[in-house]
């Protein structure tokens, strides 16, 4: 850019040189020189900035709230809401979180505790453990045990092999109710077993066999539909509660769960399901025992950094809430609490939902499963289920995820969850903002057009398999 200008300023010079012809030559140059010197600084720091934390498009996304305006977004962006990455909850940690430092000597030893039934579980992780569900009243953790793993999905696998060790004809069947979480089949299978395998859907276990030698899970708010549920088979065999979701911003608190296994994660507590923090609540010491010894042998416990951050995020949640007494916590936000928890996530998931319900409802094209009323303990009023997850059905089309395919909408399609109608796929409600403001809009734009008449292009990319089974 400064080339030209030199050559041209002295042309503009030689016929006639006078005093102001020379300032406005060096004015003019002058300018060049700032904009260069602006644009070179500019691109210079966008190299250097550093991404915190490696953070995939550096500072996290969507920290204006459901209320911001839709923007519209290219149609050639793939929208994933086929995994279940609870990054709504990002904005809020952004805005209220308290920054945590560990320092470079703490925790270095393998082992933590002497108190808890492993040595590499935090006592002061389990005291916010039992901390958190005395404010929320979602679950008994009187004379229990705690068991830490790395996600809930660890200790899945804790519990088959804690029901199964000692049985005197494994393999065990391990069973379900259909449509059942996706990553039930693959992580009993994985590793071929000799003490459990996956045996199906629960109702027809229940039917046709025995009702001998089983492990049931059971799941509430189930994913992917959000129903509440309870054991199918009518036996003695090993039960699992995997109770995820069992959170108020999903789904009502009617009572303190309390059966023998109950398995419960940071991912959809506050979100962080980069920690890889999961913990059950066992009845039974034995089963316990076996649990941590699973534990052991297979990661020797989990991160204690991990175990730190996660106790971090607890006493922050918990110390807002004692600050207002004990339930009920009243739904009405006001001024001072939207930096609650549980009140801030509950208000995003009622908000997405009513968008989604209402765009339901207009057309014909799609339909939601319906939530029953239910009394909260916790929010001490009546109040309905705002699931993780949508399950849509595709009332005219016959493959409901390929439909959204053909928007550029990845989803989950019912087969993954062991039901054969293709008319279900399941979306998810917990991606960020800009996501579900685009995936709105594209199910928008298939609600009023014709049965698969859409302009947009076809991508036949699938995700892989190990993005499909979160
Ligand atoms: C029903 C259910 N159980 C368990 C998990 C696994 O959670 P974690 O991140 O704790 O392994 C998920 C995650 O999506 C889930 O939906
Ligand atoms: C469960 O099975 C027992 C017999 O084993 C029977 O008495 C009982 O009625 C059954 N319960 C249900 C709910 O079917
Ligand atoms: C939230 O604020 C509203 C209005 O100020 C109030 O009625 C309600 O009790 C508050 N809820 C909690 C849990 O503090
Ligand atoms: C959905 O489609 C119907 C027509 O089938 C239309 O009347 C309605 O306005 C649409 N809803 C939205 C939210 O666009
Ligand atoms: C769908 O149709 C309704 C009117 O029937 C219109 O208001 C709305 O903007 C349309 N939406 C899209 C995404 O085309």
């Amino acid at each position: 850019m400064s080339g030209p200008v030199a050559p041209s300023c002295f042309t503009f010079l030689v016929p006639r040189i006078t005093k102001n012809r020379i300032i406005f030559c060096l004015l003019l140059v002058n300018l060049v020189l700032i904009f260069l010197y602006s644009e070179v600084k500019r691109q210079s720091s966008s190299l250097s900035r550093p991404n915190p934390g490696g953070y995939r498009g550096g500072k996290p996304e969507g920290i204006n709230t459901d209320s911001s305006s839709h923007a519209p977004a290219s149609d050639a962006l793939i929208i994933n809401s086929d995994i279940g990455d609870p990054v709504i909850f990002e904005p809020y940690w952004l805005k209220y979180g308290i920054d945590m430092v560990i320092p470079p000597w703490h925790s270095i030893s393998y082992v933590s505790s002497q108190r808890q039934i492993s040595p590499f579980f935090e006592d002061f992780l389990i005291d916010e453990i039992i901390s958190v569900h005395k404010i929320v009243g979602n679950a008994v953790t009187k004379d229990r045990h705690i068991v830490i793993g790395a996600g809930s999905i660890q200790l899945l696998q804790a519990a088959l092999y804690a029901l199964s060790v000692n049985d005197r004809s494994p393999p065990l069947k391990v069973v379900s109710a259909y449509p059942f979480y996706s990553a039930y089949p693959m992580v009993t299978d994985f590793v071929q077993s000799k003490l459990y395998e996956w045996a199906g859907d629960a109702m027809d276990f229940e039917a046709t066999s025995n009702r001998d030698g089983y492990i049931e899970i059971v799941n509430y708010p189930n994913n992917p539909d959000g129903t509440f549920r309870h054991a199918v088979v009518n036996g003695s065999g090993g039960l699992i509660h995997d109770l995820a979701y069992y959170w108020p911003q999903y789904t009502p608190i009617t009572s303190p769960a309390d059966h023998d296994i109950m398995l419960f994660t940071l991912s959809k507590f506050s979100g962080h399901a980069g920690s890889r923090v999961g913990w059950a609540i066992v009845k039974d010491l034995k089963v316990a025992q076996l649990m941590s010894k699973y534990i052991f042998l297979n990661t020797i416990g989990l991160s204690r950094d991990a175990q730190a951050r996660a106790a971090h995020i607890m006493r922050y949640v918990v110390h807002h809430y004692s600050q207002k007494g004990s339930a009920p916590y009243r739904l009405k936000t006001g001024p001072d609490n939207t930096t609650l928890l549980f009140h801030h996530a509950y208000d995003a998931l009622k908000h997405r939902w009513k968008e989604l319900r209402g765009l339901v409802v207009s057309g014909a094209r799609f339909t939601l499963q319906d939530y029953p009323l239910a009394f909260c303990t916790f929010f001490g009023e009546t109040t309905t289920s705002h699931p993780a997850f949508a399950w849509l059905k595709c009332e005219q089309d016959r493959n409901c995820e390929e439909l959204l395919n053909s928007v550029n909408v990845r989803s989950r399609g019912g087969h993954q969850f062991g039901i054969l109608d293709p008319q279900y796929t399941r979306i998810s409600m917990i991606l960020n903002l800009k996501e579900f403001t685009t995936l709105h809009s594209r199910l928008a734009l298939l609600n009023n057009s014709s049965q698969t008449q859409c302009e947009i292009e076809l991508t036949t990319e699938r995700s892989d398999w190990s993005a499909r089974y979160l």
